[in-house]
């Protein structure tokens, strides 16, 4: 036992001669200053990173066993679900993964709203943030192809169509997404290739750019206040703490947590009732037959009733308004950080005007989610226009608030209990 110790030892003695490991270390862990007052919002940023490394691990153990063929696979994926060891379980926690990524995301979102993360000097973190977003999403839809279900063709169907709604370009985008001129096993095969490769891949090093330029700048903090204004005289900012082991500590005991959410999830209900897999895709794809309901998973469904929303014109080639409307949606994040002109970064310390802007989009958001899911029926129509319009103020009102707010002092060092 000694001996392997020092074998071990020995060992990674020459390997941190010849590689920085033990500086990395220092950097990005044991001398990286955390503000001590982070709080549950923060655990969000380490269980994404633990649900994306599950969702590569997982993913690899399904590519083993699935068919991208539109003949092959649908029965693939019920071969993985029936008879492939521990195939059931793989399958499980890849799809419930990817509701899970979600929701920690959109938390994680949310809290950079609540504390004004966006805000100078971390533009770049948001910015590297919702290009990870947007291959999130890109992820998501080509995955949801794969299965070859009647909801993943008729899902890629309704989405590829869209396109064509683009004037002049709009049928030659659709073609080109698409391979065909509707799905096809072509499309299967390419939506395959990105899903398992070229997205994963900028994902990955999106997410080590995410990390490289929030710890350029430090984190913020549920005071919105920089830390390291106030150093020691070895230059250790005084309301900072080592991440490792406070934080890494911390972040242990919150990833525990999640997986034994997860975990029940998984065993117990891992359909979630139709809204983590939908009960239209148990059904093999059939081009000739339409599902009664089309309505994507519910990570989509904010913007798809924002899509759904808008009335069609013809002279506006029909739904090229909602598609429009449908990207503003998603693209308006990107800006916030200079949507929002306030310098004050902490929701505790600004106005009432700001944190009723903040419930308004809250509720719509909400609101449009469950919208997207239900069937349009008149009164749904206008609910959805109402939410919509309620979407888009927010930014507008973001804008005009936060340059006049009157917003409480704020205090020079973080507030700890
Ligand atoms: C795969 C997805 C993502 C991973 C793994 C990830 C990871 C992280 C981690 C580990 C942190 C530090 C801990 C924390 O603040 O929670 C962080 C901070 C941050 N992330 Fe992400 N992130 C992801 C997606 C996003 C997205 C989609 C956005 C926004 C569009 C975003 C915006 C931010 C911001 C603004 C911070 C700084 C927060 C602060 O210091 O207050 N992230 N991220």
């Amino acid at each position: 036992m000694r001996k392997a110790m020092t074998l071990i030892t020995n060992g990674f003695i020459w390997f941190a001669e010849r590689f920085p490991i033990m500086k990395m270390w220092r950097e990005h862990m044991s001398e990286y200053y955390a503000p001590k007052n982070l709080n549950i919002w923060y655990y969000f940023g380490a269980l994404a990173l633990v649900v994306l490394v599950l969702q590569i691990v997982t993913g690899i153990f399904l590519t083993m066993n699935y068919k991208p063929d539109a003949e092959l696979a649908f029965a693939s994926v019920e071969y993985i679900m029936r008879d492939v060891s521990w195939g059931w379980l793989m399958r499980y926690l890849h799809s419930t993964g990817a509701s899970a990524f979600f929701v920690l995301v959109y938390l994680h979102m949310f809290r950079a709203l609540l504390y004004g993360s966006y805000k100078k000097p971390r533009e770049l973190i948001w910015i590297f943030g919702m290009a990870i977003y947007f291959c999130l999403m890109a992820e998501a839809f080509f995955g949801y192809l794969l299965p070859w279900g009647q909801m993943s063709y008729w899902g890629a169907q309704v989405i590829t169509t869209l396109f064509s709604t683009i004037p002049v370009f709009g049928e030659d985008i659709a073609l080109w997404i698409r391979g065909d001129f509707v799905i096809s096993d072509i499309t299967l095969n390419r939506f395959f290739a990105l899903h398992v490769i070229a997205i994963p891949f900028a994902l990955a090093g999106l997410v080590v750019a995410h990390i490289i330029a929030l710890h350029e700048v430090g984190s913020n903090n549920p005071d919105g206040i920089e830390i390291k204004k106030h150093k020691d005289a070895n230059g250790i900012p005084l309301d900072g703490i080592p991440f490792h082991p406070y934080y890494t500590v911390k972040d242990l005991f919150s990833v525990a947590v999640f997986l034994l959410i997860f975990a029940v999830i998984v065993f117990f209900l891992p359909d979630m009732k139709g809204y983590f897999l939908e009960h239209a895709n148990f059904v093999p794809a059939n081009p000739f037959s339409t599902p009664e309901h089309i309505a994507p998973v519910w990570y989509f469904t904010p913007f798809y009733a924002i899509l759904r929303a808008v009335p069609s014109y013809s002279w506006l080639g029909n739904q090229f308004g909602g598609v429009m409307a449908m990207g503003a949606s998603t693209m308006i994040l990107l800006f916030l950080p200079w949507i929002d002109r306030s310098p004050v970064k902490s929701i505790r310390y600004r106005s009432v005007a700001f944190k009723l802007l903040v419930a308004m989009f809250v509720i719509c958001f909400f609101g449009l989610g469950y919208l997207g899911m239900e069937q349009p029926t008149p009164v749904k129509t206008i609910l959805a226009r109402i939410f919509s319009i309620g979407y888009f103020a927010f930014f507008v009102g973001l804008y005009f608030v936060s340059k006049y707010e009157k917003t409480k002092p704020v205090p020079e060092r973080v507030n700890y209990k």
